[in-house]
């Protein structure tokens, strides 16, 4: 039997307003095997980005996480320091490419730097053939590494921020909607870049509000709503056999998905008239 590589118990994070409390994540709980990637679906506002800046510790005032145990390859993270957590974990473990990171590349520095300042911060050496393979597997050449990121379209800055979340060899990479600022043709080819990673044998954690871009990707799938995981399956579960009313829902209200489904059922129809 495949170990546990994630297990998040009981996560739960608020945000304390100083005129309401908004339970943004609430009592989460998720399992991922080792190699397996998951996709977490849910309309805007559910707490998706929440859940994952918990993972990370990003989280700061007014939220606050209030509850919940995260273990890493049998190691409870929770219990770390922040500091230990740095050093340890961020970026050499679990890397993250939160949401908007594409615009958020340091204007001023050319892409180079970017790189040298994340070995720096963990004291290595720049490692000049490091990052040009790195760059390859994403689908770069290495003349970015002169560019600015204003010389870059979006589809490219969003492989450098994905290469940057490589460098240190993390296993588990979370991608929080990596794909939302860009249009349709460069979405799909930035799931290529992490359709060849999860290939590599690195877990992709993928976050978004579109479950037709999820399910191309992921293993399994959590459905979350209110900040709760209302449905947690395999992704031909959750596509073809949902449970929960509100699965059913938003896959009939993904044009692709729902196509998919009629096609499959369209089969099993056919198939069903072979036999008589
Ligand atoms: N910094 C913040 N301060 C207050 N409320 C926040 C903050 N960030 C998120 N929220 C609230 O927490 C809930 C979950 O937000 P978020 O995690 O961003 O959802 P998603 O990523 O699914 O769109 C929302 O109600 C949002 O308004
Ligand atoms: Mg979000």
């Amino acid at each position: 039997m495949l170990e546990n590589k994630l297990l998040i118990t009981g996560l739960s994070v608020s945000y304390f307003l100083h005129n309401k409390n908004i339970n943004a994540v609430d009592n989460v709980s998720i399992e991922l095997k080792s190699c397996e990637s998951l996709g977490i679906a849910g309309e805007s506002g559910c707490g998706k980005s929440t859940m994952v800046s918990a993972i990370m510790r990003n989280i700061s005032p007014p939220g606050k996480i209030t509850g919940g145990r995260i273990f890493l390859d049998g190691e409870e993270i929770t219990k770390l320091s922040d500091k230990e957590f740095d050093s340890k974990i961020r970026w050499k473990k679990i890397s993250i490419i939160f949401q908007g990171a594409l615009n958020s590349l340091d204007p001023v520095y050319p892409i180079k730097s970017q790189f040298k300042d994340l070995f720096e911060s963990h004291g290595q050496l720049y490692d000049n053939n490091k990052v040009i393979t790195i760059l390859e597997n994403v689908g770069l050449e290495k003349s970015v590494l002169q560019k600015y990121p204003h010389e870059l379209s979006g589809g490219m800055k969003q492989r450098v921020v994905i290469a940057l979340a490589l460098l240190l060899e993390p296993d588990i990479i979370i991608a929080d909607e990596p794909t939302t600022a860009l249009d349709v043709l460069v979405q799909a080819q930035i799931i290529k870049v992490l359709k060849k990673l999860k290939e590599k044998g690195i877990s992709i954690i993928l976050i978004s509000h579109d479950l037709a871009l999820i399910s191309a990707l992921v293993d399994k799938i959590g459905i979350m709503f209110a900040g709760k995981i209302i449905e947690f399956n395999t992704t031909k579960e959750i596509i073809f056999a949902p449970k929960n009313e509100y699965t059913k829902n938003l896959i009939s209200s993904t044009p692709q998905l729902r196509k998919k489904v009629q096609e499959k059922k369209f089969k099993v129809n056919a198939k069903n008239l072979k036999d008589f």
